[in-house]
């Protein structure tokens, strides 16, 4: 595994690549058994892969979010080394924005609704460096995570709207025992957090089950209330959308695919999940 840091190194790799197909996994490190799931996928469908692990600043709206965001690089490079990727890329800050600049990115309520609504400028951030990471690494295909799937929405309405090349392909959400889905935060929650966290899953598996009995309005209405019991989880949204538009749902005739989504705070750590319905 080779370890890139600098644009220029980048670019050399890249030159030196003539492989039918390059597989990208792009992370912000803090690696978990998520992430490894994307890139045992890319390696299954590619001749190389490459990761890159960079902590992303334009994309973070809240400071301390940035601050408090988990750093474990050395450990990182190490599960990376026990895999068979062709490089990693971890640049710096100063290499990637040389001037902090965002471009703003527009897909209609895609990037109104939900996480763009409570991260004022996240997903233009995410773009801004997506952008980037995919002109120096020009991937044949990109694996990313269904658990961040409004982001999963929007990079894919990008690579469509830019008429770009890189097959984006989603991943399933991996969960911990307990049925929290695997997050580079999760590690900032206690053991006793972590536990906690699994009514989440508890809430979104319980909506899924009502479905036949309740119109998407209720079933909302119910998993809040549910929220609502347990003080120390702070509800900062639970909607039922339909997965292709992101439009909020009023029958369950409108839509093929329904997805429950939700963002929630739990010892100060926000948490997002979501389940096909
Ligand atoms: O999902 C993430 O880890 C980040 O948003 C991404 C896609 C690597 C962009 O910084």
């Amino acid at each position: 595994m080779i370890v890139l840091q600098t644009i220029q190194d980048i670019l050399n790799w890249r030159n030196e690549q003539h492989k039918s197909s390059l597989g990208f996994v792009p992370t912000m490190g803090a690696l978990h058994q998520g992430h490894l799931s994307l890139v045992d996928q890319s390696l299954a469908e590619n001749e190389a892969t490459i990761v890159s692990i960079f902590v992303n600043p334009t994309q973070f709206n809240d400071v301390n979010d940035f601050n408090n965001y988990p750093h474990t690089i050395e450990k990182d490079l190490a599960l990376l080394e026990e895999l068979s990727i062709s490089a990693v890329f971890i640049p710096s800050v100063s290499e990637m924005y040389p001037e902090m600049e965002k471009e703003s990115f527009y897909a209609s309520i895609l990037t109104e609704t939900l996480e763009a609504k409570m991260r004022p400028g996240h997903f233009d951030g995410v773009i801004t460096i997506i952008r980037k990471l995919f002109d120096l690494v020009q991937p044949t295909k990109v694996y990313l995570g269904e658990k961040d799937f409004q982001q999963l929405s929007i990079i894919s309405a990008w690579v469509k709207k830019e008429n770009r090349s890189e097959v984006i392909v989603p991943c399933p959400t991996l969960r911990e025992p307990h049925g929290l889905a695997m997050s580079s935060r999760n590690v900032r929650l206690s053991e006793t957090g972590r536990k906690k966290a699994s009514l989440i899953y508890q809430i979104l598996k319980a909506t899924k089950e009502q479905k036949h009995h309740n119109s998407p309005a209720e079933l909302e209405v119910w998993a809040r209330s549910e929220f609502a019991l347990y003080p120390e989880f702070q509800l900062e949204y639970f909607e039922i959308i339909d997965a292709h538009s992101f439009a909020p749902l009023a029958d369950w005739a409108d839509s093929d695919q329904a997805l429950a989504v939700t963002a929630v705070f739990l010892e100060g750590v926000r948490l997002i999940d979501n389940l096909r319905l």
